[in-house]
C-alpha cells in the first residue's frame, strides 16, 4: 500500500506522511488522478452535484494589520481606501437575494471605524430583513466577547484563515506583533461559541516548504474546521513580496483533493485567486473536490479597491453579474449551483 492509498483509507497521516504524499503525488500523475478520483467521490457522497453560492460584500478596504503579502495592508499608502455605509451593504444583501443568494459574507480588513456594535447593528438588521440566510463575517481577529456579540446579534458563520500553521512562516509573513497563536485561539473561540469556522491558507506564500503544508494539514485535522479556504498566493505590486513568484495552480488542486479526502464533508470553495491564476481555475477546482463558489456582489464601483493581490478578476463593470457568470461556469462541468443556505454536512 503506498501513502495515498493509506491516506485513502484512514483519512488522516502524521506530518512526515503528509510530505510524502505530497511529493509523490507531485512526482506521479497516477497518484494525483487517484487522490483526485476520491476526492470528487466523497464530495458527489456528501454534496451530489450541488455548489453552494456565498455572496461576498467586501465592506471595506481600510486595515489596521500589516500582513506584509497583503495589498491592502495598513502600510500601503497607495491603496485607495473605502468603507461602504450600512445602507449600501443592505443594498448588497438585497441584490444578492434577489439574485438566489442564500448566504452573504461580508468580509472587510480589521477596520476599527466599524465598532463591535456597529457591525453587530448592521448583522441584526440584515437578520431580521433576511431569516432564512446565512450570514458569514470575515473580519479577523477579535476578543471573545465580540465574537459572542456578533453572534447573538444573529451571525452564523466566521472566516478566518489560519494563513500557515507553522510558527516560523506565519512571523515571516506578519510584522511580530501579530501571533499564530493569537489566530489560532480566535479559531477554537469561534468554534466554541457555535460558530461555523472557516480556517485556511494560501498555497505557494512566500518561502512556504512542503513541511510547512503538511502542517497546515496537521492543524486542519486537529480543528476540524466546517470550511477550508485556499488559493495562491498572488503577488501585489505594493508589497515586499511584488517580485515573488504566484502559488502554484496544480498544487492548489491537489492541496482541494488533499484536504476533501482530510475533512470529507468540510465546505471547500474553488476561490477567486484560483480563477485569477487560471482562466478555468474554479472548474478545475470543482473538479478536485471543492463544493462552493464565492461571487462578487460588492459595489462595481468599489471592486478594484478591494485589491488583495494583483489582477484580481470579476472587478470590471461586465463582472456585476456575477451568478450567471459563475452559473453557465459551473454547468461546464457538470455541476449546479444551488440557491440554498448551503450549511456543512459534517
Ligand atoms: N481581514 C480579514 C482576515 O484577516 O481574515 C479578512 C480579509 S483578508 C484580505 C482575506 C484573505 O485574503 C486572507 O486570509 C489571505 O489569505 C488572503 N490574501 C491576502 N493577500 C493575498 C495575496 N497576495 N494572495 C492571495 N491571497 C491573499
Ligand atoms: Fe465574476 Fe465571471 S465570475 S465575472
Amino acid at each position: 500500500m503506498n501513502i495515498a492509498e493509506k491516506f485513502i483509507n484512514t483519512h488522516e497521516l502524521t506530518k512526515e506522511e503528509y510530505v510524502e504524499l505530497i511529493r509523490l503525488a507531485e512526482s506521479d500523475v497516477q497518484v494525483r488522478e487517484q487522490l483526485k478520483e476520491e476526492a470528487v467521490r466523497l464530495q458527489k457522497k456528501y454534496y451530489g452535484t450541488d455548489v453552494y453560492t456565498r455572496g461576498l460584500i467586501e465592506f471595506t478596504n481600510y486595515c489596521r494589520n500589516n500582513c506584509y503579502y497583503c495589498g491592502i495592508r495598513n502600510g500601503n499608502r497607495n491603496a485607495q481606501r473605502y468603507r461602504l455605509t450600512k445602507e449600501e451593504i443592505l443594498d448588497c444583501c438585497a441584490n444578492g437575494y434577489e439574485l438566489g443568494f442564500r448566504t452573504f459574507v461580508l468580509q472587510g480588513g480589521e477596520d476599527p471605524y466599524y465598532t463591535d456594535e456597529k457591525l453587530a447593528e448592521i448583522v441584526r438588521e440584515i437578520r431580521v430583513l433576511y431569516p432564512e440566510c446565512a450570514i458569514t463575517l470575515s473580519v479577523g481577529e477579535h476578543s471573545k466577547e465580540t465574537y459572542r456579540l456578533w453572534k447573538e446579534a444573529g451571525a452564523d458563520r466566521y472566516l478566518l484563515r489560519h494563513e500557515t500553521a507553522s510558527d516560523e512562516l506565519y512571523q515571516k509573513l506578519h510584522p511580530a506583533e501579530m501571533k499564530l497563536s493569537e489566530r489560532k485561539q480566535c479559531l477554537y473561540d469561534l468554534k466554541e461559541l457555535g460558530y461555523q469556522v472557516g480556517a485556511g491558507f494560501m498555497v505557494g506564500a512566500p518561502g512556504q516548504q512542503i513541511s510547512d503544508l503538511a502542517e497546515d494539514l496537521v492543524f486542519l485535522k486537529e480543528l476540524e474546521p466546517h470550511m477550508v479556504g485556499i488559493g495562491p498566493f498572488i503577488p501585489h505590486h505594493d508589497t515586499r513580496y511584488a517580485e515573488e513568484k504566484a502559488g502554484s495552480v496544480e498544487r492548489t488542486l491537489l492541496l482541494l483533493s488533499i484536504i476533501r479526502i482530510l475533512l470529507p464533508g468540510v465546505l471547500l470553495p474553488a476561490t477567486t485567486a484560483l480563477g485569477t491564476m487560471d482562466p478555468l481555475g474554479r472548474e478545475k477546482g470543482l473538479q478536485a473536490g471543492a463544493n462552493v463558489v464565492m461571487p462578487n456582489l460588492s459595489p462595481v464601483k468599489n471592486r478594484k479597491q478591494y485589491e488583495l493581490y494583483d489582477n484580481k478578476i470579476c472587478t470590471g463593470e461586465e463582472a456585476a453579474e456575477c451568478r450567471g457568470c459563475l452559473s453557465r461556469r459551473v454547468a461546464s462541468v457538470g455541476y449546479q449551483l444551488v440557491s440554498d443556505r448551503g450549511d456543512s454536512r459534517m
